[in-house]
């Protein structure tokens, strides 16, 4: 084995690379359950790409077969009903990891000097999962896969001069049809999943130049013993490699109780009318997307004026564009002499719960009927997404932040 591994050592420095990102990659000591989440997503991925490619093997990507070979799976491939589940669950289960450990991010400013490179391959997985997961639900070919896909693609016509020409290219065709859903088969399958792993790498890669962030915020690096390894630092290998298994243990434990008895979650994972197969004829009552597009979603439909000859919808399109926008800038908002939350102001502290809160409303928000009452509450709750950005580069600065310790608390 030894010799098997200095041969190929020689060609390919796996030593090398396995000491600088696992056996002597020091990773701050006092990690909590908040840094399971980036393992944890990681699991996802894989879990998203092998159960894929076995669907891929029964699905067919036509307007004809699509929906029967769904049906198909589900009844007649062995454990082809486990595929699904896994496949569908685990998109969900995307998103809550992911949200997760942006918000870890956030409380903790991951994404200060000198992580901005990280959060910004970060945002570019986040644009790029949302597009993944919006083309992916396409493909069942259900009446919500149907007529979700022909909302979000019409919003792309509210663009003024090209909006109509881009919503045409981007669906092959004058509506939703089957040359729209081979392409989105295509880039589902093969093209966004490459760019996701390249960018996953590409994060990793400047996560371990720079180091890990830690819920105290301190830079560990800065503190090193004779032998140049951080105080507060210990080998990723065995300690966090032992460590993330407890959260794949809790992890896979949830994800089994959902697979196995909630696999639809009341609606929320698939969509009741997903069950009835796509119709151009027949709109359903109410059309919502997934529930992790919804706090977008309702940011769209809070804005009701036209405004300088523009349509509302143009206006809720630059909305919900600019609330994904806004967070690409985040590491330059924020301009707190101190990382963590631990360590910042009041200020911070109720900027940040606020901020969730109105995610959180928003998503509901998105899921329900639009009525006058929510509209409104949906714009004001609008509004309190992006003073959380507007606002940070003033209170992140204005408040009194506690003294940060030199050493890692534990
Ligand atoms: C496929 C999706 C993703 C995967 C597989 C992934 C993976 C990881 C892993 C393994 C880590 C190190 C462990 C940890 O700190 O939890 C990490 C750290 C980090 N990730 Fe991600 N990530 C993903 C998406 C994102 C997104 C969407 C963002 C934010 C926009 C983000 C921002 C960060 C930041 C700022 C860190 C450094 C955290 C710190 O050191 O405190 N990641 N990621």
């Amino acid at each position: 084995m030894q010799k098997l591994i200095q041969w190929i050592d020689e060609r390919l420095p796996i030593v090398d690379a396995y000491n600088n990102h696992l056996g002597k990659y020091y990773a701050p000591k006092n990690f909590n359950l908040w840094y399971f989440f980036g393992s944890l997503a990681m699991l996802v991925l894989v879990n998203q790409l092998v159960t894929g490619i076995w669907l891929t093997m029964s699905y067919n990507p036509s307007a004809e077969g699509a929906f029967a070979s769904v049906e198909y799976i589900m009844r007649d491939v062995q454990w082809g009903w486990l595929l699904r589940y896994m496949h569908s669950t685990g998109a969900s289960a995307f998103f809550v990891v992911v949200y997760l450990h942006m918000f870890r991010g956030l409380m903790y400013g991951s994404y200060q000097k000198p992580r901005e490179l990280i959060w910004l391959f970060g945002m570019l997985i986040y644009l790029v999962l949302m597009a993944e997961a919006f083309m992916g639900y396409l493909l069942p070919w259900g009446q919500m896969s149907y007529w979700g896909a022909q909302v979000i693609v019409n919003l792309f016509g509210a663009i003024p001069v090209i909006g109509d020409d881009l919503s045409l290219w981007i669906r092959g065709d004058y509506l939703i049809s089957g040359i729209t859903l081979n392409r989105f088969f295509a880039l589902h399958v093969i093209a966004l999943p490459i760019v996701l792993l390249g960018l996953v790498v590409l994060h990793i890669l400047a996560l371990h130049e720079v180091g890990s962030n830690n819920p105290d915020g301190i830079d560990i690096k800065k503190n090193k013993d004779e032998n140049g390894i951080p105080k507060d630092g210990i080998p990723f290998h065995p300690y966090y490699t032992v460590h993330d298994l407890i959260g794949v243990a809790v992890f896979l434990f949830v994800f089994c109780v959902v697979i196995f008895f909630f696999p639809e979650m009341g609606g929320l994972f698939i969509e009741k009318p997903n069950f009835e197969p796509a119709n151009s004829l027949k709109t359903p009552e109410h059309i919502a997307p997934v529930w992790y597009f919804t706090p977008f979603y309702a940011m769209l439909r809070a804005v009701t004026v036209d405004l300088f000859g523009l349509p509302a919808k143009f206006w809720g399109v630059v909305v919900m564009g600019a609330a994904i926008a806004i967070l690409f800038v985040l590491p330059w908002l924020d301009r707190s002499p101190v990382r963590s939350m631990r360590y910042k102001g009041v200020l911070s502290k109720i900027a940040l719960t606020v901020f969730v809160i109105s995610f959180v409303i928003l998503g509901y928000l998105g899921i329900v009927p639009s009525s006058p009452g929510r509209t409104l509450l949906a714009q004001v709750l609008t509004t309190l997404y992006f003073l959380y950005f507007i606002l940070m580069p003033f209170y992140t600065r204005m408040e009194k932040t506690k003294p940060v310790p030199e050493r890692v608390t534990g």
